[in-house]
């Protein structure tokens, strides 16, 4: 029998599985469609996509199904300020484009703020759900999902934050344990300013304390990986799992294939928080690129983000793991390559026998 829950219930979901946006390729329409026809929810990060883009991956996913789906976008950031001398951090990158055969790099500059053409475009791009991570959107932003009646989610590291955005009107929240894939959600609450190193608490602590202290819906983030994670994090209280590196192995996921083989080879203490590909903190597979760039070689976000942008797209097409970023949770030692299909059907049965067998246990069976 399927788990029912609030989330199920509320998108018509038969799982209450999320497949967790996933910025920079991950999440294909084909992966996204996938999960939905197999009675989760994907959904799409649309952080680096441009307006056209969002619209055209959100017409990719409606051609191969009816299915809902989410879409996702980063809650601005204040401009970082760029440093008076950016050498150290060119110099520390120029071998790498030399060793993948890129003319030297440039100074990155600040794109044009693309911001609200992106959600123009995910509030008309047919979504069900739409989630943020990063911070909390402005009231007017907010205002104008919640008028679409889409689901709308905010990303929570602490106990703290996860009130702010009860506070601010999202309908929900995904809980994002230390153990996550991929970048902090942390952001900073009026003047205290966001502490990244504190800021990782594990999903089995944050989960319960969450659901503790807000009336809303909670989705377990973060080193959920099979049936028994999802069962556990029902356990905690959440209504809802959002997987990430579970679904990077997937054959749907837009991923190159060094970055699965790298996911399915690693062991769960190989990967760290990192700063060196994008300049905000974010959990990967440790590599070379990780190991050689110091802190102080490290321009802010997203600045260090577009200077190691063509480093990592060279790296994807000539399978150069060693400079891709990895992005994978602790979870990955059980990942599995499968179809997303596969994937979703096979956490439904886990979940359904981990449930069934911690009741033969506390009946005494
Ligand atoms: C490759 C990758 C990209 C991600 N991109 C986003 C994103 O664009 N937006 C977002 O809210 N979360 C993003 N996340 C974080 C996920 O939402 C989620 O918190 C995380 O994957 C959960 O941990 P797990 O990877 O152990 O399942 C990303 C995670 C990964 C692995």
């Amino acid at each position: 029998m399927p788990v029912q829950t609030i989330l199920t219930q509320r998108l018509g979901l038969t799982h209450p599985i999320v497949q967790a946006p996933m910025a920079g390729g991950g999440d294909t329409a084909d992966l996204v469609a996938a999960v939905g026809e197999a009675g989760g929810i994907g959904f799409i990060g649309a952080a680096y996509l441009t307006p056209a883009q969002i619209a055209e991956r959100a017409q990719a996913i409606r051609a191969r199904t009816d299915k809902p789906f989410g879409i996702n976008l980063f809650a601005p950031l204040p401009a970082p300020v760029p440093p008076a001398d950016a050498s150290a951090a060119l110099d520390r990158v120029a071998p790498y484009y030399a060793e993948l055969g890129l003319p030297g790099p440039g100074t990155p500059a600040l794109g044009a703020d693309a911001f609200a053409d992106q959600v123009a475009a995910a509030l008309d791009c047919g979504a069900a759900a739409f989630s943020f991570t990063f911070g909390i959107p402005s009231p007017e932003v907010i205002a104008a999902i919640k008028a679409r009646g889409m689901l709308l989610v905010g990303t929570a590291t602490t106990v703290e934050e996860a009130v702010a955005l009860e506070r601010a009107g999202m309908d929900a929240i995904a809980a994002q344990g230390g153990e996550a894939g991929g970048h902090r959600g942390t952001f900073a609450i009026g003047d205290a300013p966001a502490d990244f190193g504190a800021a990782q608490v594990g999903t089995m602590a944050l989960v319960p304390q969450i659901v503790d202290a807000v009336r809303l819906p909670v989705l377990a983030s973060g080193g959920v990986m099979d049936g028994r994670g999802i069962a556990a994090a029902l356990a905690l209280g959440a209504c809802g799992v959002q997987m990430g590196t579970a679904f990077l192995t997937c054959d749907e996921a837009g991923v190159p294939d060094a970055y699965k083989q790298a996911i399915l080879t690693a062991r769960a203490h190989e990967t760290r928080i990192t700063r060196a590909f994008s300049g905000r903190p974010a959990r990967g597979i440790v590599n070379r690129v990780m190991r050689e760039v110091a802190e102080e070689e490290i321009l802010p976000f997203p600045l260090q983000n577009a200077l190691t942008r063509p480093m990592r797209t060279a790296a994807a097409q000539q399978g150069r793991a060693e400079f891709l970023s990895l992005w994978a949770g602790q979870g990955l030692g059980m990942a599995r390559r499968q179809t997303a299909a596969d994937l979703v059907a096979r956490l439904a049965e886990e979940t359904d026998a981990a449930i069934r067998a911690l009741s033969g246990r506390l009946s005494g069976g």
